[in-house]
């Protein structure tokens, strides 16, 4: 007895100066002192080799023994608590520099697209829009592209469903690869006048470059009504011309071929780069490309169900990206789609 009295008396000593600063030494009192295998439930297991005569006092001991750590293990625990409370209500600290506010920008296709709409909107031009997914009806047969012909393979197309025959009426599916099939689905719901902007996404299947991308924008405009003639087209695009890069721009018209138009011509605007004394860009011409367009073909009005001899009218097509990068002087096609911040946060 006289032992484990001198035990407890040890326990005690060390309970009292146990110092807990972490939830881990807590643990280490818990196991230790008061946990089911702790030095106090072994000395409580030891009560049946005391004398009965000394039980009552023994077993009075070791109550008083578990009260105190008891008591400890609370006081610690209460400690630890308040210390890590402590930690997470820390005031802030006000001497600290501020993170910066950072905004995003418009992305400078989406501002050359906004700039455009403006532009046409002011005299008269509004907008319509029509699917991603044609048909090769829409995209090809209706704008004059005869079937085999080589023109449409001017422009490598995405097909989604290619039909077996190569008849006139080729149930083709496909991503569309200009703006222009717009036009036919104008022209098929409206009658003239009509005076439109169709802006979208087209899509060809073409190797990723500096120059070229399976994936760009373009804007399609068409004009028909009576009387319209070759100088509406003209003096439209000098109109936009001026008011996209700035009045001492000068526009010039090249002949060329476009199924849906007769004729047709290539709009070159002055290089904004050199002025139009020549460099890399305009490749030493002075002139860079800007759209397509012409007199809309007879046949495509017909196609649509528009009288060819009443009705006259004009399109022209664009890709915003070129716009783009000939106002911003924007070298690679692919920085448009590669979101760079440090490209985009220059817009
Ligand atoms: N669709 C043509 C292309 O993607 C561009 C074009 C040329 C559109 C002449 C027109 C146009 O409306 O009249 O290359």
């Amino acid at each position: 007895m006289q032992e484990q009295l001198s035990q407890i008396n040890q326990i005690i000593a060390e309970i009292k100066d146990f110092q807990a600063d972490t939830k881990e030494k807590l643990e280490i009192f818990k196991s230790k002192f008061t946990g089911k295998k702790g030095v106090i439930t072994a000395l409580f297991d030891q009560m049946k080799n005391i004398a009965a005569e000394n039980r009552k006092a023994f077993g009075m001991e070791l109550n008083k023994l578990k009260d105190i750590a008891q008591e400890k293990f609370k006081e610690l625990a209460e400690a630890v608590e308040a210390k890590s409370e402590g930690s997470s209500t820390k005031p802030n600290d006000l001497t600290l520099p501020p993170i910066p506010n950072t905004l995003g920008s418009i992305h400078p296709l989406v501002q050359t697209r906004a700039r455009i709409v403006e532009i046409f909107e002011r005299i008269g031009f509004t907008q319509s829009e029509a699917t991603e997914i044609e048909d090769d009806y829409h995209n090809f047969t209706a704008l004059n592209f005869p079937p085999n012909h080589p023109a449409r393979e001017m422009q490598d197309t995405f097909f989604i469903e290619k039909s077996k025959s190569d008849s006139e009426t080729s149930s083709d599916i496909l991503l569309r690869t200009h703006t222009s099939s717009v036009q036919i689905r104008l022209m098929e719901k409206q009658k003239p006048p009509i005076r439109s902007l169709m802006i979208g996404r087209v899509y060809r299947n073409e190797a990723i470059s500096a120059r070229a991308h399976c994936l760009f924008h373009q804007v399609e405009g068409l004009y028909v009504d009576e009387n319209v003639g070759f100088a509406d087209l003209k003096q439209t695009l000098y109109h936009f011309a001026k008011e996209m890069f700035g009045k001492d721009t000068k526009v010039r018209y090249r002949p060329s071929y476009f199924p849906f138009t007769e004729p047709s011509a290539e709009i070159d605007v002055t290089c904004l780069i050199c002025k139009g004394k020549g460099c890399n860009v305009c490749k030493y011409s002075g002139w860079v490309e800007i759209a397509g367009s012409g007199m809309v073909h007879p046949k495509v009005l017909e196609n649509c169900g528009i009288d060819s001899e009443k009705y006259t009218g004009f399109a022209f097509g664009m890709g915003i990206e070129r716009v783009t990068m000939l106002k911003y002087q924007i070298k690679d096609l692919r920085l448009f789609t590669e979101n760079d911040v440090r490209f985009l946060r220059q817009f």
